[in-house]
């Protein structure tokens, strides 16, 4: 894996873009994994002006979300497809046609997740899979226990994942208790991986995905087992971490080839 560490959130963010930049300017037709939450809005932020400054076309692209509530209606504000609607397609300038959220109001849901699983892998697979990190080391929404091969499903959320989610909603209780994500498994197949956080609040579950054993307690731990995992994080998302030196070394010494910012 590679750890980036950055003074600023912003910075996290326009790094971050570059990699998935760099991505698109190679192959715009690419597949893109979306993330919603906090975490990934200073990525989107970047790629939007880079798009809007012309140097960058993300309209042959295509998305799959990460995940979504289950039995949200679908113009519900904060269902993950007005989120990726809203923070991801409208900004960037996507096809809204080319771009997939799992179907978290579906009648066959076993069915549903499965066609998802299925379309990712007839897309090619996701070339480049954005992620950010719960405080708990859940990622999408793999909650601690989740197997590291689980595809597609249907999860119950962890009640302090309701609890950080419930700033997005009106009431707390309107928060939904199941949701849809994709699986380790599905995330692992992706070609590289960029996962980016800020915040002391995630310093924890950088430390346990960066430096602790691949557990499924931490499934952020996962990444460990991908070839391409690059961790992004701010000064204070990194304070737990013992070989921070080591990483802003290797970093500040990088080959050229291997530069893309
Ligand atoms: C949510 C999302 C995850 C996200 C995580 C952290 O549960 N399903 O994809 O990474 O929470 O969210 P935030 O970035 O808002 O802290």
């Amino acid at each position: 894996m590679e750890i980036i560490i950055l003074p600023t959130p912003a910075d996290v963010g326009r790094v971050a873009a570059s990699l998935i930049a760099r991505v698109v300017n190679e192959k715009p037709a690419a597949v893109l994994g979306l993330a919603t939450g906090s975490s990934p809005q200073d990525i989107y932020r970047s790629l939007a002006a880079r798009v809007e400054a012309g140097e960058l076309d993300v309209s042959q692209a295509s998305g799959f979300a990460l995940d979504e509530y289950v039995g949200i209606p679908l113009d519900h504000p904060e269902s993950y497809a007005s989120v990726i609607a809203r923070d991801v397609v409208e900004p960037l300038g996507m096809d809204p046609a080319k771009v997939r959220v799992p179907d978290g109001r579906a009648d066959d849901i076993e069915a549903a997740t499965r066609e998802y699983d299925e379309a990712i892998a007839a897309a090619g697979g996701v070339d480049i899979q954005i992620l950010g990190i719960g405080a708990n080391g859940h990622i999408g929404f793999n909650e601690p226990t989740s197997s590291i091969a689980s595809r597609t499903r249907i999860k119950t959320l962890a009640p302090s994942t309701r609890e950080a989610n419930a700033r997005f909603f009106d009431d707390p209780a309107d928060v939904p208790t199941h949701c849809l994500t994709q699986g380790l498994g599905t995330i692992l197949d992706a070609k590289a991986v960029v996962l980016v956080a800020q915040g002391a609040g995630k310093a924890d579950a950088i430390a346990a995905a960066v430096e602790g054993p691949v557990s499924a307690m931490c499934p952020g731990s996962a990444l460990q087992l991908h070839r391409h995992a690059t961790i992004i994080v701010d000064e204070a998302a990194a304070s737990k971490l013992t070989l921070t030196e080591y990483y802003k070394y290797t970093y500040a010494n990088k080959p050229a080839f291997q530069r893309f910012e």
